[in-house]
C-alpha cells in the first residue's frame, strides 16, 4: 500500500481532502452569494443603494462575467502546470478573489464593479482548476476511493454555494429576513462575501501546510527557456491585436459596454473552436485518439446549451423571482435572492439517487444518450416557466413554487450532464492535451453563458413565454436529435463509456 492509501483521517479519505473540501465550499460560498445580490445591485436604482443601469445590461453583463470566470481557466490551469504548481497557482487565487469582494464591499460606484469583476475573473480562473486538480491528486492510481473523495468534493462545492444565497442577501438587507427593502446595503452583503474567503484561504493556508503534498509546490511540466520564449510573443501578438481593435473601437465611437460583450463572446465562441481545431490537426494525435475528439464536439455543443440554461438561474430566473413570483408561502417571507440556494439543494438532494443509479443500472445509456436526454431535461425545465405567463399573463405574480419546479427539473438534466461530462472529458482526452482538454470542459460553460449574454438582452416580463418557449424547444430538439446520433457517437468514442 503506498503511503497516499494510508491515510483515512477525513471520513476514509486522505486528511488533505477536508482542506481542499473547505477552500472549495468557501470559494464557491463567496461567488455564488456575490452573484445572488450582484444583479439586483446593478440595476437597482441609486437611490435604493445599486447602481442604476439598465436591466438589461446588468443581466447581460452577469451572464459574460460568468463567462470570463470559466474562461480564464485556461490560463489557470496553464500557469499551474508549466510555472507555479497547483498549491501556489489556488492561493494566489484566492487572494485575488478575496480582494475582488472587497473592492465591492467599498462603496464605489461603476468602477469598483469592473476592478472586482477583473480581480475574481483572474482569481476564479486560478483557484477553481487546480482545487480539483489537486484533489485527483490526493489519490494514487489503483486508490478505489477516488470517485468517493471527489462526491464529498462536489458536496462541498454545492454545501458552499446552498448557504451562501441565504447569508449574503440578508447582510445586503440589514439583516432582516424577507424581500428586499427600498434601500439595501448591498455593500454589505459583498462584505460577507469576501469574509467567507477570508476563512477559506485561512484554513488553506495553516491546514494546507499540515495535509498537502509538497508535490504540489512544483509544476508537472515546468516551463524552459525556448517555451517561454514562444509564450511571450504570443502574448506580445495578443496584447497588440486586443490594442488595434480597442483603438479602432475608440476612434469609431463604438467602445460601449454593449460592443465589449460581444468581443468577449466572439472571443469566448473562437477559444474552444481553435482547441478543437488544434488537436484535430495535431500529428501527436492518433488515429483513435482523433475520433474520440470528433466525439467530443457534440458533447461539447450539448454541455454548452445545458450550462447556457442552468446558469441563466442567476440571470432570468431571478428577474422571473423578483418581479413575477410571490414572495412568500404564508407567513414565510424570502428574498428573490434566496431562490438561487435551489440548485445546490437540489443537486445535494438527487446526487444520492443519481449514484445509486449508476451503480445498479445494469445496460445502462451511454454518456451521448445521458448528455440528450440531459438537453431534453433542461429544455422542459424551460419549457414549464412559459406556463404561467400563457396561463395567467405576465402582469401578476404567480406561486413560487413554479421556479422550484424548474430548478428541480433543470438539476435533473445537471445530474445527467456535469459529473458525466467531467468524467468523460478526462477519458477522451489525447494523450499529448490531457490538460487543456480538462479546460474543454469549464469552456463549454463560458460558451454557453457568452451566448447568453447575447440572447438575454430579449428577456423581459413581456417577452418571456416566447423566450421560455423558443429556447427551450431548441434545447428539447438538440436533445432529440442527438439521441438519434447517440449511437454514431459513441462508437466514435472508441470503446470509451
Ligand atoms: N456549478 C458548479 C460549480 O460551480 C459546476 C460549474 C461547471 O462545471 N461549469 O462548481
Ligand atoms: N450548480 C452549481 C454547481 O454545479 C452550484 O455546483
Amino acid at each position: 500500500m503506498s503511503k497516499k492509501n494510508m491515510d483515512t483521517a477525513f471520513f476514509g479519505q486522505p486528511r488533505g481532502l477536508s482542506t481542499l473540501f473547505f477552500t472549495e465550499m468557501w470559494e464557491r460560498f463567496s461567488y455564488y452569494g456575490m452573484r445572488a445580490i450582484l444583479l439586483f445591485y446593478m440595476y437597482y436604482a441609486v437611490t435604493a443603494g445599486g447602481l442604476g443601469m439598465s436591466q438589461v445590461t446588468a443581466a447581460s453583463i452577469m451572464s459574460i462575467y460568468g463567462s470570463l470566470v470559466y474562461l480564464s481557466t485556461v490560463v489557470g490551469g496553464w500557469l499551474s502546470d508549466r510555472v507555479w504548481g497547483p498549491r501556489r497557482t489556488v492561493f494566489f487565487g484566492g487572494v485575488l478573489i478575496m480582494l475582488g469582494h472587497i473592492v465591492l464591499a467599498l462603496p464605489m460606484g461603476v468602477a469598483a464593479l469592473y476592478v472586482s469583476i477583473a480581480f475574481i475573473v483572474a482569481g476564479t480562473g486560478l483557484l477553481k482548476p487546480n482545487v480539483s486538480d489537486m484533489v485527483g491528486g490526493l489519490y494514487s492510481p489503483e486508490d478505489r476511493r477516488r470517485d468517493a473523495g471527489f462526491s464529498m468534493f462536489v458536496f462541498g462545492i454545492n454545501l458552499g454555494s446552498a448557504i451562501a444565497p441565504w447569508l449574503v442577501p440578508w447582510a445586503a438587507n440589514g439583516f432582516g429576513v424577507h424581500a428586499f427593502g427600498n434601500h439595501m446595503n448591498f455593500h454589505a452583503g459583498f462584505s460577507l462575501a469576501a469574509i467567507g474567503m477570508f476563512f477559506g484561504l485561512l484554513q488553506y493556508y495553516f491546514d494546507g501546510k499540515k495535509y498537502l503534498s509538497t508535490e504540489g509546490l512544483v509544476p508537472n511540466d515546468p516551463i524552459d527557456k525556448n517555451d517561454l520564449h514562444k509564450i511571450i510573443v504570443k502574448i506580445i501578438w495578443g496584447v497588440v491585436a486586443l490594442a488595434i481593435v480597442l483603438v479602432i473601437m475608440a476612434v469609431t465611437n463604438t467602445l460601449n459596454i454593449d460592443n465589449v460583450i460581444t468581443l468577449i463572446t466572439i472571443l469566448a465562441i473562437a477559444i474552444p473552436v481553435y482547441y478543437f481545431v488544434a488537436m484535430l490537426r495535431s500529428p501527436k494525435v492518433t488515429k483513435t485518439e482523433r475520433s474520440r475528439v470528433w466525439a467530443y464536439i457534440p458533447l461539447f455543443i450539448a454541455a454548452a446549451i445545458f450550462w447556457g440554461i442552468e446558469e441563466s438561474g442567476s440571470v432570468v430566473l431571478a428577474l422571473f423571482a423578483q418581479e413575477r413570483t410571490v414572495l412568500h408561502i404564508g407567513g414565510w417571507h424570502f428574498a428573490a435572492a434566496n431562490f438561487q440556494t435551489l440548485n445546490p439543494v437540489f443537486i445535494m438532494i438527487l446526487t444520492p439517487f443519481f449514484v445509486w443509479l449508476w451503480e445498479n443500472w445494469k445496460n445502462q445509456p451511454s454518456a451521448p444518450s445521458k448528455f440528450a436526454a440531459g438537453l431534453i431535461f433542461a429544455g422542459l425545465s424551460y419549457v414549464l416557466m412559459a406556463v404561467p405567463g400563457w396561463l395567467f399573463g405576465t402582469s401578476g405574480r404567480v406561486s413560487p413554487f413554479w421556479l422550484v419546479g424548474s430548478w428541480f427539473v433543470v438539476e435533473i438534466a445537471e445530474m445527467l450532464i456535469s459529473p458525466i461530462g467531467l468524467s468523460v472529458t478526462t477519458k477522451l482526452a489525447p494523450q499529448a492535451f490531457k490538460s487543456q482538454m480538462m479546460s474543454m470542459w469549464f469552456l463549454a460553460d463560458a460558451v454557453g453563458q457568452a451566448v447568453n449574454s447575447q440572447i438575454v438582452k430579449y428577456y423581459s416580463s413581456a417577452t418571456e413565454v416566447p423566450y421560455f418557449l423558443a429556447i427551450g424547444i431548441v434545447s428539447v430538439v438538440f436533445g432529440i436529435v442527438m439521441f438519434f446520433f447517440s449511437k454514431k457517437i459513441h462508437s466514435l468514442m472508441a470503446g470509451i463509456n
